[in-house]
């Protein structure tokens, strides 16, 4: 039989889907801890990539990997074309905007200063609403940029709220819910289609039992 190649995200997401393959029995394989970036398990045929969240749609659109698991953001932000076969019910947070706490950021007659890791997202979001902006393009600590003023708003994630809080910003939309995704490449989704299908049905068994024991 065939192999199947997982591509993982690297960071929180990737490791809620790490516990949950090793909860499947299909984990054992993977080492979060080494600086090894391809995990092979030769008893269930599976091979696993570990990507940059960012990168795991390239992988699977070019073929290189067959299934990724990634955020309904990373998903948003870089179109791709595969196919979204299912939300795996883990890793729920949201995308917000935020501000200072207190201070009305946001004037329709002005350009709007939006600081993000999330550029596309911003700028079609504000679009549609006719939301002059000037994106500001960071990679990472966005809070910081109202902060500073380097921006008056911030398009960003937002799990706990914990960031937001800690840095005194405050939500001022909630935009879109995100969670986990399983996609697919869409030729291996017809010819490795059974064995997509059990995996999937893994997950949602894992999912159930970790939801019934919370
Ligand atoms: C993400 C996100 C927020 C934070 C939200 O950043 O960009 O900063 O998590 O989580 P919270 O609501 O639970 O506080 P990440 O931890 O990936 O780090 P980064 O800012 O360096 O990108």
């Amino acid at each position: 039989m065939d192999y199947i190649t997982i591509a993982l995200s690297k960071g929180r997401l990737g490791n809620d889907a790490y516990k949950r393959l090793k909860a499947m029995g299909i984990g054992d394989c993977i080492d979060l801890d080494s600086r090894k970036l391809i995990f092979k398990d030769d008893k269930n045929k599976i091979i696993y990539i570990h990507v940059k969240p960012s990168d795991v749609v390239t992988y699977v659109e070019k073929g290189v990997a067959d299934l990724g698991i990634v955020g309904k953001d990373i998903i948003l932000e870089n179109e791709g074309d595969v196919y979204e076969i299912e939300d795996l019910g883990f890793g729920k947070c949201k995308f917000s905007i935020a501000g200072l706490k207190g201070k009305e950021s946001i004037r329709k007659d002005e350009i709007l200063k939006v600081a993000t890791k999330y550029p596309e997202i911003a700028k079609k979001y504000f679009k549609e609403r006719e939301q002059k902006i000037e994106i500001i393009k960071l990679n990472g600590s966005v809070e910081l940029a109202p902060l500073v003023g380097l921006s008056d708003i911030i398009v960003d994630i937002v799990e706990t709220g914990s960031t937001l809080n800690a840095n005194g910003l405050e939500i001022i939309e909630d935009m879109y819910d995100i969670s986990a995704k399983l996609i697919s490449n869409r030729v291996s989704y017809k010819f490795k289609f059974q064995k997509i299908q059990n995996i999937l049905s893994m997950f949602k068994e894992v999912e159930e039992k970790l939801s019934l024991n919370n």
